[in-house]
């Protein structure tokens, strides 16, 4: 559906025309004094000095073909030179029917749908999944959600982080602690147990202690790098105990994952792209992209315009072992192989920026993406506490992410058994879903982009731009609904009529931002836009409820009006926090 604003813009060339002047002028946009009218055209201002008279007489000229416009209820010409519209309430009903009468609400979807995946999540196996994880997650999941809902194909992946020095320090804590395990008895050529000789909450005291050793103690952390190193090489025992760490971490990761009602279409892992690495290396080399530079492979990077320094993009240390990078690198090639895809997005904390600079430019350099794949880095910021340093627990320590999840349900979980009388088994589903919104909306109520402060308090709040009232507002319509059909109505009869007062004007006008709000904060990567969209959404229901009797309005037409536009309020906030991540509960 063509947005509210682009039709408003082909009236004003209409009239333009029909009054002799040049299309240029004729732009539209919203009004910035609401107190006097909805949009306004100012293009008079501009066309006076071309057409050498007074704005206001331009204005003036103009006037009459806005006048016999049906989209318009008000025009005005006011010094010096505005031209001050309002909307006719049987347009703007009209397009509330049209509307809702397309399943997308009016949201124009992609006429070239593109295929795009999505890196995001990124967490690392065997280390407990904690705070500095939420916003991948969380911000990665909604931008697959929009993409989807605008028609695209888009593939999430988690990319495991599986390769590291993790495994070693596991591997190498686990023979200190188990030397006797058979894993580590190398004359042995069986098969090894089916069992980890470990469960995820010993996996996840392992790694602590076992990454604190290898800080204070140099050997420790050699004989780390010495079994990583070993592991990469194939070795059969510790093959099988990374097998083990795997199966047990993403176990309990997708658990996690699930709680958070974020979904991957691929658990692809940093190893998966390493049968990559020599031919890429090689080619590197072959092609004369890659040269040495004290021992180690790397590509030059800088670029003439560049105003500070980037580094050369290492392939392999001076000791071949492989970095990060190349584990990048590679899994581009594999992605290229795989998918095609037209975009890779990369939902990454920001301060890795230099490092996918360095990235994409070495693949775009070298060739391993398509010359029209788009590179996408979405840096996000800091999830900070009160105190604006990184969110931590009470004791100072990391916070894991299932403590802060069951931190805000059980506050949730307090507030809505202390304000209603909702069943108990009830109670802690509809907390469940509560606290999610809370924190989610919480975190992309913000521009990815910027640190914000987790505050637990406003974010649980069910005032105010939060998750809750969101939720709160959609429950509330829900139940309105609800009544009218436990008394006999039919909420699919009738249709919406011209509004009945200014609240439910604004209400509509609210509505019709929807495809505009939508498609934007898609092509701008850029969540926020639907938060703050349905924040204003909701402020517009709320006071044109208090304002309006509905379910007792006596007028057969005008009830059934209401009732669909409350439909049609309920559909698109629901629609929204789909996007967003969540969703609501019946009651609460
Ligand atoms: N595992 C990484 C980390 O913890 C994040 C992975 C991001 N994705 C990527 N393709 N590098 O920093």
């Amino acid at each position: 559906m063509q947005r509210i604003i682009a039709r408003l813009n082909q009236e004003a060339e209409a009239a333009f025309t029909k009054a002799g002047l040049d299309t240029s002028f004729a732009k539209v946009v919203v009004s910035n004094r609401p107190d006097l009218c909805e949009f306004q055209c100012n293009g008079a201002m501009a066309a006076a000095k071309t057409y050498h008279k007074a704005p206001i007489a331009i204005a003036q000229q103009v006037l009459p073909f806005f006048e016999e416009s049906p989209v318009f209820s008000e025009v005005q010409a006011v010094m010096p030179g505005f031209i001050n519209l309002k909307l006719s309430g049987e347009f703007l009903a009209q397009y509330m029917n049209d509307m809702q009468a397309d399943e997308y609400f009016g949201v124009e979807r992609a006429k070239e749908p593109k295929t795009i995946m999505i890196d995001y999540g990124g967490p690392n196996v065997a280390k407990p999944l904690h705070v500095g994880h939420l916003r991948s997650a969380v911000i990665g999941e909604s931008i697959k959600r929009m993409g989807r809902y605008m028609g695209h194909t888009m593939i999430g992946d988690v990319h495991l982080g599986d390769w590291g020095l993790q495994m070693g320090l596991i591997i190498t804590e686990l023979k200190e602690r188990q030397p006797d395990l058979v894993y580590f008895d190398d004359s042995f050529e069986g098969e090894y147990p089916e069992e980890a000789p470990f469960t995820i909450s010993e996996l996840e005291e392992i790694y602590p202690k076992a990454s604190a050793k290898s800080k204070e103690d140099p050997e420790y952390k050699e004989k780390a790098m010495e079994a990583t190193h070993l592991l990469q090489q194939g070795k059969r025992g510790y093959q099988a105990l990374w097998n083990h760490i795997m199966t047990v971490s993403v176990n309990d990761l997708k658990k996690n994952y699930q709680k958070l009602d974020v979904e991957f279409d691929l658990w692809k892992k940093e190893s998966d792209a390493q049968p990559y690495i020599p031919g890429m290396v090689e080619y590197m080399k072959k092609e004369g992209y890659a040269h040495e530079d004290q021992g180690a492979l790397v590509v030059d990077v800088k670029e003439e315009t560049d105003t500070k320094e980037i580094p050369p993009c290492m392939i392999l240390k001076s000791d071949g072992a492989s970095l990060y990078n190349t584990t990048d690198l590679a899994t581009i090639m594999d992605r290229m192989k795989c998918y095609h895809p037209d975009e890779i997005i990369y939902v990454v904390d920001k301060r890795q920026s230099l490092y996918f600079t360095q990235v994409f430019r070495c693949a775009r350099k070298t060739k391993l993406v398509d010359e029209d794949t788009v590179l996408t880095f979405l840096g996000f910021g800091t999830m900070n506490g009160k105190d604006g340093k990184p969110f931590k627990t009470r004791q100072g320590g990391v916070m894991r992410l299932e403590t802060l999840l069951n931190d805000i349900t059980e506050e949730m979980y307090k507030k809505i058994v202390d304000n209603r009388s909702i069943k108990e088994a009830d109670a802690h589903k509809t907390a469940q879903m509560v606290a999610l919104a809370a924190i989610k909306y919480g975190d992309l109520s913000n521009q990815a982009s910027k640190d914000y402060i987790f505050d637990t308090e406003r974010f649980t709040s069910f005032e105010g731009d939060t998750g809750p009232y969101i939720l709160y507002t959609i429950v509330r319509i829900k139940s309105i609904l609800s009544r009218y059909v436990e008394n006999g109505g039919d909420t699919k009869a009738g249709k919406i009529l011209a509004p009945a007062g200014e609240s439910e004007k604004a209400m509509m006008l609210a509505l019709a931002d929807f495809n505009a709000t939508v498609e934007n904060a898609f092509a701008e990567k850029a969540p926020h836009k639907i938060c703050s969209y349905i924040y204003d959404l909701a402020n517009a229901f709320n006071h044109f409820y208090h304002e309006t009797k509905i379910l007792s309005e006596e007028d057969a037409e005008r009830r059934q009006s209401y009732i669909r536009m409350l439909e049609l309020t309920r559909d698109v906030l629901e629609t929204s926090i789909h996007l967003l991540g969540f969703s609501a509960p019946d009651k609460m």
